[in-house]
């Protein structure tokens, strides 16, 4: 176990937002977690699961939390007869890596999240999806942590999953998803490697992949309503406050020009709730995580 104190919340979200957190401590190994509910009433904080900070808003002022860190560690694959597989990944994985490891070994399944900036753990925890594809439909089992049990596995028959929604069955307490089973099919690596690439040019040109935002800040109101479309149409495309603003590719990707905000982030949220509630009669709900002190 290794603790950095008060890390900076901007260097470590890829908005570039945010103040310091308590302390940041890395899960080097499982007995790490023994440790953990200890360390967490010596800092007095909340237990907060950042992978790569690619889905939150983090406030600017200091937050009373303790980043948790699992490291990344190699996945292990095993092959059925019938050319399906089973990966065994670990959450600290980034979704980048795991796509590489599935592609070398011709085991496909997840090709269509390609370009989503984030760790395992999060892609369990938000149910990370796109071009017609969601991790939760790949998941055979997860390994969790809780202060109360440890680290056990919950079957996919106990876990439920939906549109940017996973529910482990854990009610409000706490849990950090340790490690996953996946269940992959059989696959070529060239025909992967070229599924891939087109998903991901398709994503270059019609998103701001390589900007610092938080990927997209309002879930779609209806599986056929895309919400960028509707704020496109109600005017907030490049629409601006401060350093921080939708982007003029696509408007439901907040980006922070330089030296952007939490405030002028969450003026532009509530601007852009106004405008889509009066223009199309659509609540929008956020995608991202707000996290507030
Ligand atoms: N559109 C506009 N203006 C915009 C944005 C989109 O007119 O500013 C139009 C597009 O031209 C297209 C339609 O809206 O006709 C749908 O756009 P897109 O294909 O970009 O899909 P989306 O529904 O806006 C969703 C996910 C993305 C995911 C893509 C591709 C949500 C909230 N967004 O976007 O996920 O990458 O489909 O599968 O579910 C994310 O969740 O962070 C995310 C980026």
């Amino acid at each position: 176990m290794r603790v950095i104190p008060e890390p900076s919340l901007q260097e470590r979200t890829s908005l570039r937002l945010g103040g310091k957190a308590l302390a940041e401590v890395w899960m080097d190994e499982d007995q790490d977690w023994e440790r953990l509910p200890d360390l967490l009433q010596h800092y007095g904080g909340k237990p907060l699961i950042l992978g790569h900070g690619s889905n939150v808003l983090a406030s600017d002022t200091d937050l009373p939390v303790v980043v948790i860190r699992q490291p990344r560690a190699p996945s292990e694959f095993s092959r059925h007869s019938d050319g399906r597989g089973e990966a065994l990944v670990q959450g600290g994985q980034t979704l980048a890596g795991l796509l590489v490891e599935c592609r070398r070994r011709g085991l496909s399944g997840l090709e269509g999240l390609i370009g989503i900036p984030g760790t395992i753990g999060g892609a369990v925890a938000m149910n990370a999806g796109s071009y017609g594809c969601s991790f939760g439909e790949r998941l055979r089992g997860v390994e969790v942590w809780t202060a109360e049990h440890g680290l056990f596995w919950i079957e996919a028959e106990q876990l439920r999953t939906g549109y940017r929604f996973f529910d482990p069955g854990l009610g409000k307490r706490f849990w950090a998803a340790t490690r996953v089973k996946l269940d992959l099919q059989a696959g070529r690596p060239e025909t992967m490697q070229s599924r891939m690439r087109e998903v991901y040019c398709r994503k270059k040109a019609t998103q701001p992949l390589l900007a610092p935002t938080c990927g997209c800040v309002f879930k779609n109101p209806d599986p056929s309503v895309s919400a960028g479309r509707l704020l496109d149409s109600c005017g907030m495309k490049g629409f601006r406050v401060g350093e921080m603003g939708f982007s003029e590719r696509h408007a439901n990707f907040l980006i922070n020009y330089g030296q952007g905000r939490s405030a002028d982030a969450l003026e532009l949220i509530a601007i852009a709730r106004e405008r889509c509630r009066e223009y199309s009669g659509f609540e929008l709900e956020l995608e991202v995580k707000c996290l507030q002190a």
